[in-house]
């Protein structure tokens, strides 16, 4: 059977994905097709008008296609086999792609693109700073070996959601996405300065969708001050689910009101983790907070170097988990509730202080709010605002403290 996606090239990508189930397709286009379209055996077996939020008809349309081999028999080895893109629509009136135009094509991305790929980022996110006047930071918190880590494991897990984009072989953006269960993450999306403008992130966005099913709920976070890549996402309906807080706090106690972490409220018990003996409570521990259960992540923290995993427990009751970075990122973390996140957040300022580590690094909810007052009393000061975006609602991240690094959440 047919298990691809189908890609559709209009260039204006105000649009959802093409999604395709099995022997259906389902392809959002703000233009109605005014000649049969088909593409390969696919057939158009319906045309329905899409509706805006609030009930008025939209000018796009879903096209629903048929694979005319239901029962797989007369199924290609080419069609069949090919698990990403199998066919473009071809519509009457479609307009020349920018992107094609400027000479950009498109791939998926190898081992080998890893560091290629990491300069991009740094190239583009550096000029969005500079552009806004804020300070160009050396993300401390983020060791070139995890970043490069992380790609090579992006590669090998989510192959078909890591894209690259290039110009005479030279990669000018890219973009790299995550899948688990229903829940699918844009990890980053990036063009270089010169390039963008030019549909290639939209494009980069729409390759990484990979795999994502009508159920599968879309999810990114986000610089808030950012109005190009926020208003991007929002175009696919990833909309503000939460804040995004990021705090960075001296251990020594010399930068701020108070010593960060000396505060009343009491740490857990730690036990380093152990993924051959703690699998089942960490799919407990995700399920309850970020929504899904996510082993090959956990096996990629496990094998990060500087990077340790640990169970936090009271009273010999598990409570959460928590992994500290040896450059002081702090997380992920999750707890069983809320109000975990405080003593969750002083066994991360106390584990780091006996590992000799001088800055913590937290990113946490806005929802978590336990958690906040614990930093702000702690004395950490607040160093950026982002959004959560989703097209609907996951996980309860008021008990969760993101990853802090490049990795799912
Ligand atoms: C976000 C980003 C990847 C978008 O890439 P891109 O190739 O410019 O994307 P597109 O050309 O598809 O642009 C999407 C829309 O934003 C608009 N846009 C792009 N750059 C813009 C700018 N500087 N100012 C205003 N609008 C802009 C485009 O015009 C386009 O709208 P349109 O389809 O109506 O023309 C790119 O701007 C970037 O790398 N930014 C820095 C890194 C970053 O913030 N990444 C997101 C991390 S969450």
């Amino acid at each position: 059977m047919p298990s691809s996606v189908v890609t559709f090239t209009k260039p204006n990508s105000r649009r959802p994905p093409s999604q395709v189930k099995g022997s259906m397709a389902v392809i959002f286009t703000t233009l109605p097709p005014t000649r049969p379209c088909r593409f390969g055996s696919w057939r158009l077996q319906q045309c329905r008008r899409a509706t805006l939020a609030d009930g008025r008809p939209s000018r796009g349309a879903f096209l629903t296609f048929l694979f005319p081999d239901h029962d797989g028999t007369r199924v290609t080895r080419s069609s069949a086999g090919r698990r990403r893109t199998i066919a473009h629509v071809r519509m009457a009136r479609r307009r020349p792609s920018r992107s094609a135009a400027a000479g950009i094509t498109y791939r998926l991305a190898t081992i080998e693109d890893a560091e290629e790929t990491f300069q991009v980022v740094h190239e583009a996110a550096d000029d969005v700073l500079r552009r806004a006047g804020r300070r160009v930071s050396g993300d401390a918190a983020l060791p070139l070996a995890r970043v490069i880590r992380f790609r090579h494991f992006c590669v090998r897990h989510d192959g078909g959601r890591f894209w690259v984009a290039e110009q005479e072989g030279r990669i000018v953006g890219a973009a790299i996405a995550i899948l688990r269960e229903r829940v699918w993450y844009l990890a980053a999306l990036h063009v270089l300065p010169a390039f963008q403008s030019r549909g290639i992130g939209t494009e980069l966005l729409r390759r990484s969708m990979a795999g994502v099913g009508r159920e599968t709920a879309l999810t990114v976070l986000t610089d808030a001050l950012n109005p190009v890549s926020n208003s991007l996402y929002m175009r696919f309906r990833m909309l503000p689910q939460d804040t995004i807080l990021t705090f960075d706090g001296t251990l020594d106690g010399s930068g701020g009101r108070r010593a960060p972490g000396a505060s009343p409220v009491g740490s857990f018990d730690v036990q380093r983790l152990d993924l051959s003996r703690d699998r089942a409570t960490l799919d407990r521990l995700d399920r309850g907070s970020v929504g899904f259960s996510r082993p090959v992540d956990h096996d990629f923290w496990a094998g990060v170097p500087g990077l340790e995993g640990h169970l936090l427990e009271d009273a010999g009751t598990v409570r959460g988990y928590l992994y500290l970075s040896d450059a002081g990122a702090a997380g992920p973390a999750a707890a069983l509730g809320s109000e975990d996140v405080p003593a969750a957040l002083a066994t991360a300022a106390r584990l780091a202080r006996e590992r000799g580590v001088a800055n913590l690094h937290v990113r946490v909810a806005g929802s978590a709010r336990h958690g906040i007052s614990w930093l702000v009393d702690a004395g950490f000061q607040l160093t950026g605002i982002g959004l959560m975006l989703s097209t609907r609602r996951v996980g309860l991240l008021d008990r969760y403290v993101t990853s802090g690094a490049d990795a799912l959440y």
